[in-house]
């Protein structure tokens, strides 16, 4: 079984991240064979800055490492040092209909917010689903944010092999209800885009103040108050031990207990949730030349696995030189 998962390096990995995709890859280490990679060139549909591409790209190697990606045991890469995911793109394109990708919410999201409608943010569906198709994947965790695309590539997967013949595997979205959308410090969907973020590997001060800042109501440290409505306790119980996460709920209920008190407790469930990978991270940054080298080898072993995908593709096309 293959479990496929990307993540765009748009600015810096937060919990929402973690918990939507990271961590349910991590779920399966041992069930079938991790696919994790970097989608910089979905990036590019929104950053025009050579120099933070590159910083984010190299910066989202290291997180995912720190975070128990093992590059001897799964595949990671950069999507750009697979070139093949482009022509790729091509070919799904030419059995894309125009409604499906004019019917996708992330694209008509970002149109309602004046985002200039470059084509690349048009057919990015296009190329998450050449992502997907070209390594064969069978299951692709993703936060609910996601799932749309997921299921755009189900449906130019199934078009496709409906005209050429049984090319391609029909991957399936693996959502987690109770974590399919974590809220951010404002209460939306946490996103790097809103910047209501709770970064992972941010300084301890930095990680305290976002914390500190999360918006609650105006209740009074002696009211109860109920646990389930606010944003604190909802981002604890995804960290927390259920007895710890018993004892808030209880003390919220209770009155007495403030959200200063519950802010201060989430901050050290957190710090000591990631303290091993926070280390980990300050270890791998170091260490360059590894980075470098689990870059390449990993475009390696992926370009393998694709040109095979890709060479049954242009043979159902009809492109091959050989048939
Ligand atoms: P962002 O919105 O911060 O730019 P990405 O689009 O790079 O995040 O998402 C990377 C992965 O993390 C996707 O699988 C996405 O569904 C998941 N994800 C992002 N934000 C959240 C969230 N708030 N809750 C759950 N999953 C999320
Ligand atoms: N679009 C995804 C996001 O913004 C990132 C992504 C690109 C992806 N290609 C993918 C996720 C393939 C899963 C599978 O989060």
């Amino acid at each position: 079984m293959r479990i496929l998962s990307g993540i765009q390096p748009s600015g810096k990995l937060h919990i929402g991240n973690y918990l939507g995709m990271i961590h349910q890859m991590l779920n399966y280490k041992d069930k079938g064979d991790l696919f994790c990679f970097i989608a910089n060139m979905h990036s590019l549909t929104s950053i025009f800055d050579n120099k933070k591409m590159k910083e984010n790209t190299d910066d989202a190697i290291i997180d995912l490492l720190a975070l128990g990606i093992d590059p001897e045991k799964s595949l990671l890469w950069v999507q750009s040092d697979v070139p093949e995911v482009t022509e790729l793109t091509w070919y799904l394109s030419t059995v894309t209909p125009m409604g499906l990708l004019e019917r996708c919410h992330s694209y008509k999201d970002k149109i309602a917010k004046n985002i200039p409608a470059n084509t690349g943010l048009f057919t990015y569906p296009v190329l998450m689903a050449a992502d997907i198709l070209l390594y064969g994947a069978n299951i692709v965790p993703v936060g609910r944010d996601q799932k749309q695309h997921v299921e755009v590539t189900r449906d130019i997967a199934i078009k496709f092999n409906s005209i050429y013949g049984d090319v391609f595997t029909i991957p399936e979205p693996e959502i987690k209800e109770e974590i399919a959308v974590v809220p951010g410090i404002d209460g939306q969907k946490m996103s790097k885009s809103y910047n209501n973020t709770i970064e992972i590997f941010a300084s301890d001060k930095i990680i305290k103040k976002r914390i500190m800042s999360i918006l609650t109501d105006s209740a009074s440290v002696d009211q109860p108050k109920d646990p389930e409505k606010n944003n604190i306790f909802i981002l604890y119980k995804l960290f927390a031990s259920e007895q710890e996460t018993t004892l808030m709920a209880e003390k919220f209920r209770n009155g007495g207990y403030g959200y200063g008190d519950a802010k201060k407790a989430l901050y050290e469930v957190l710090i000591d949730y990631f303290s091993v990978q926070r280390l980990r991270r300050a270890e791998i940054e170091k260490n360059t030349d590894y980075v470098r080298e689990t870059r390449m080898k990993g475009a390696q072993k992926a370009r393998t696995i694709a040109s095979e995908i890709l060479s049954k593709v242009r043979k159902a096309v009809g492109v091959a030189v050989t048939s």
